[in-house]
């Protein structure tokens, strides 16, 4: 059996690995790993960590590109490699452009998808965007879905994909969470931050690209001024545009460090050595329940329900005050801290990767 992995962000990259070294134990499987290069530096940075190699790298990352550019190049780029590979499944992640994509053309070829990490909606069309529009999309043309929860399961059945095609695997991102946390793990910008509330800032989603953004800066700003043990470190995407909005609102104050993307075995410590984490990430969503973190959503919606369920999320919107608030809150009020900070993973066993695999045996051979 002939599987093609396809993927092109960090997040997918950060998801898709520990599938990819789960694969990559069985002889019988011939793995194919193709990269879109939707992102560049963010994806040779997982790539290296875990230490996988692709076969094919597509490289259709551009400065400030637009949906339409990413979505036609890997459209057109991956087309004369299905046709050359001929593989028995294309394996595709989650909500990127690149998931859309590659899955709309192996629809084309008429190539079966696997969807990792389906079901998860929002609701929302335009938020997150385009995300939600990509997950359902996939979810349309997918041949087997690999469900983190029961909940994304159910979602699924409700739109009508035939149930024997429906698999809850838990989600392959807590598959590497089990191996990356250490507790001695040091680095300088922890030794900084040592005696400090440590907040741990991530932002890029493209709805939150203009005022939502700047409204979340100048309330981390605000915080920061006015509370003196807190610190703040934030890994900056890549993006020019989060850049510069970062660079007016969080330069010029001595307890806010922004740091280039850290790796993902040094995120990880970092969250786990945080005070809480302010984010409108999804993958982080589920990292840091399974960590006993308290995340502080900024965006109106979540896809990861779960996550408030269990105590550990708040969503929070994006207005300056709202954040403001909220994050007071968590810092002074030690109950609210306390009940947001259990250790909680609705998101699987760490053995996501295994079950999908040996699902696709079944299925294939
Ligand atoms: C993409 C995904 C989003 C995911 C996010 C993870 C889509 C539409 N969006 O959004 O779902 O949450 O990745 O981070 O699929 N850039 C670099 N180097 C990099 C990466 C990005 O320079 O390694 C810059 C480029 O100028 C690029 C810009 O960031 O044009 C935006 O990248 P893009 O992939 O279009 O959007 P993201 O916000 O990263
Ligand atoms: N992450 C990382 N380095 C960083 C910031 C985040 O490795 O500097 C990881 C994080 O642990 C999570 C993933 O990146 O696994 C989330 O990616 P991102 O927020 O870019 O995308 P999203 O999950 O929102 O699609």
């Amino acid at each position: 059996m002939k599987a093609m992995v396809v993927f092109g962000t960090r997040p997918e990259a950060i998801k898709m690995c520990p599938l990819i070294l789960e694969l990559h134990k069985h002889r019988k499987i011939e793995t194919k790993i193709c990269v879109t290069g939707q992102h560049k530096e963010m994806l040779a940075q997982v790539m290296e960590a875990f230490g996988i190699k692709a076969d094919y790298n597509l490289s259709v990352m551009r400065d400030k590109q637009t949906l339409s550019m990413i979505t036609s190049s890997i459209l057109v780029g991956i087309d004369e490699l299905l046709e050359k590979e001929k593989p028995d499944i294309v394996l595709v992640h989650g909500d990127t452009t690149t998931s859309f994509a590659a899955g709309l053309s192996a629809f084309y070829h008429q190539i079966p998808v696997g969807h990792v990490e389906a079901g998860l909606r929002t609701h929302n069309m335009q938020s997150p965007f385009p995300e939600e529009f990509n997950r359902q999309a996939v979810d349309i043309l997918s041949d087997l879905y690999f469900a983190p929860t029961s909940k994304a399961r159910e979602q699924l059945i409700s739109e009508g994909r035939l149930e024997n095609r429906i698999f809850v695997t838990g989600n392959t991102v807590i598959d590497a969470l089990k191996t990356t946390v250490r507790a001695d793990y040091e680095n300088e910008h922890l030794k900084w931050a040592e005696g400090s509330q440590l907040i741990l800032v991530t932002a890029h989603r493209r709805e939150n690209i203009g005022i939502p953004m700047e409204n979340m800066f100048s309330a981390i700003r605000q915080v920061v001024i006015n509370n003196l043990d807190v610190k703040v470190i934030y890994p900056i995407h890549k993006n020019p545009k989060v850049r510069e909005i970062a660079s007016k609102y969080l330069t010029g104050c001595d307890r806010i460090r922004i740091i280039e993307p850290l790796d993902v075995f040094d995120f990880h410590n970092f969250i786990n050595k945080s005070y809480l984490i302010l984010t409108d990430s999804g993958g982080i969503q589920e990292e840091a329940p399974s960590l006993g973190k308290p995340v502080l959503v900024m965006r109106d919606t979540t896809e990861r329900p779960e996550g408030v369920e269990a105590g550990t999320l708040k969503l929070i919107g994006t207005s300056r005050e709202n954040i403001y608030l909220e994050t007071c809150k968590l810092l002074y009020d030690k109950e609210v801290y306390k009940l947001m900070s259990h250790a909680n993973n609705p998101y699987g066993d760490g053995h996501a990767s295994e079950k999908i695999v040996k699902l696709l045996i079944e299925y294939f051979m």
